[in-house]
């Protein structure tokens, strides 16, 4: 057992784009031990957008990541040491021990999971908060009936790919948003959304608008800035918004709306949420998501880089659209 644990911690917060010199990687020595707790070896670490909003220290739904400290993330792994009689060495167990290679707990947090049927990297995937977010802002904001049309952005990704895959089972038409034509024919051809639109092609509103012959009648949104200004032109009344992220904004650059009556025109719902605020539903989330994967009636994509140095790298490529589908940092 190595007596090292390799760690990111915050270093300084970004002005504008995040850089690598925000983050130090830092050694620590593995402390033996106490009664009740358990030492795990990090697999995967989950690199996810909200990390970029932690890094400021401003009014957020979350307090801010503290200077100096280990980055926040999700993370999947397995016990390699317990002093506490609820977890044995082998256990596979998700928890938020961020960017480092070991977590020590006492417990509390961790959750054992099973990676006979589903495997472990996905539960910080589809069956992880990114699966959890995409069914809560599907099933308890848009609630699509069939035949209907849900638009979703970023629909390559995380998320995004659970929302329209998810849309589909539900009976509607799902119409993605993905910037490049690989990305795009993913979506079609792998996730089968019915339709996708590049909103780098340079033709954004009106690629939507042939995608879209009967109008919108819910958004998915997850980028915001000009990808949501067109969706909301092509939304029919009673539409309903599930505004999850505006990634388009997290450097701070202004992203203004600048249609907003139409939300009063077309009675639209807007519903901003924050998936962790609904743990009520994650039981039930985690379940439905958990077999959809196991019987492969769920696909899902992951870009994967290696070893814990690459963490700061993949980040910044994670906010920039060079991840292709789940970002995750191989740790082992
Ligand atoms: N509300 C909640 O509780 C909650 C929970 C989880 C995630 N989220 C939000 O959901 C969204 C998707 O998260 P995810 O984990 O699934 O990430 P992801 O889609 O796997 O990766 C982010 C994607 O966003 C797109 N992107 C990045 N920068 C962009 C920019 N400046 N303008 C336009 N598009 C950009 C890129 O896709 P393209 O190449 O296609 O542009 C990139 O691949 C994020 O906004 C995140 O903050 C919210």
């Amino acid at each position: 057992m190595p007596q090292i644990n390799r760690q990111f911690v915050l270093a300084s917060r970004p002005q504008g784009a995040v850089t690598p010199d925000n983050f130090k990687l830092v050694e620590t020595p593995l402390a033996p031990l106490a009664d009740g707790e358990i030492r795990v070896r990090n697999h995967f670490l989950s690199l996810d957008p909200y990390m970029r909003g932690r890094m400021n220290d401003s009014k957020s739904y979350a307090p801010p990541q503290p200077l100096n400290e280990v980055m926040i993330g999700g993370t999947v792994g397995e016990v390699v040491e317990s002093k506490n009689p609820k977890f044995a060495v082998g256990d596979k167990v998700v928890a938020m021990f961020g960017w480092q290679e070991y977590g020590t707990s006492n417990g509390e947090g961790v959750q054992k999971v099973d990676d006979t049927h589903v495997p472990l990297s996905a539960y910080l995937g589809p069956v992880g908060m990114p699966g959890v977010t995409a069914w809560y802002g599907l099933n308890r904001i848009l609630a699509p009936q069939a035949g209907q049309t849900v638009v979703v952005s970023a629909a390559s990704g995380a998320v995004g790919s659970v929302v329209g895959q998810l849309a589909k089972l539900a009976g509607a038409r799902a119409v993605g948003i993905a910037g490049g034509a690989d990305k795009c024919r993913y979506v079609i051809e792998t996730l089968g959304f019915d339709a996708c639109v590049d909103y780098k092609a340079g033709n954004l509103y009106q690629d939507l608008k042939a995608a879209t012959p009967g109008g919108v009648d819910g958004c998915f949104e997850n980028v915001g800035g000009e990808v949501l200004e067109a969706t909301i032109a092509r939304m029919n009344p009673s539409g309903r918004i599930a505004l999850c992220g505006y990634i388009a904004g997290y450097d701070g650059q202004p992203v203004p709306l600048r249609h907003p009556s139409l939300i009063l025109t077309q009675r639209l719902l807007v519903q901003g949420f924050i998936v962790t605020e609904h743990l009520d539903v994650w039981p039930e989330a985690l379940k439905q998501l958990g077999t959809l994967v196991a019987q492969k009636k769920l696909q899902y994509r992951e870009t994967i880089a290696q070893g814990l140095d690459a963490a700061p790298e993949a980040f910044i490529g994670l906010l920039k659209g060079r991840n292709f589908g789940k970002q995750l940092v191989k740790l082992i």
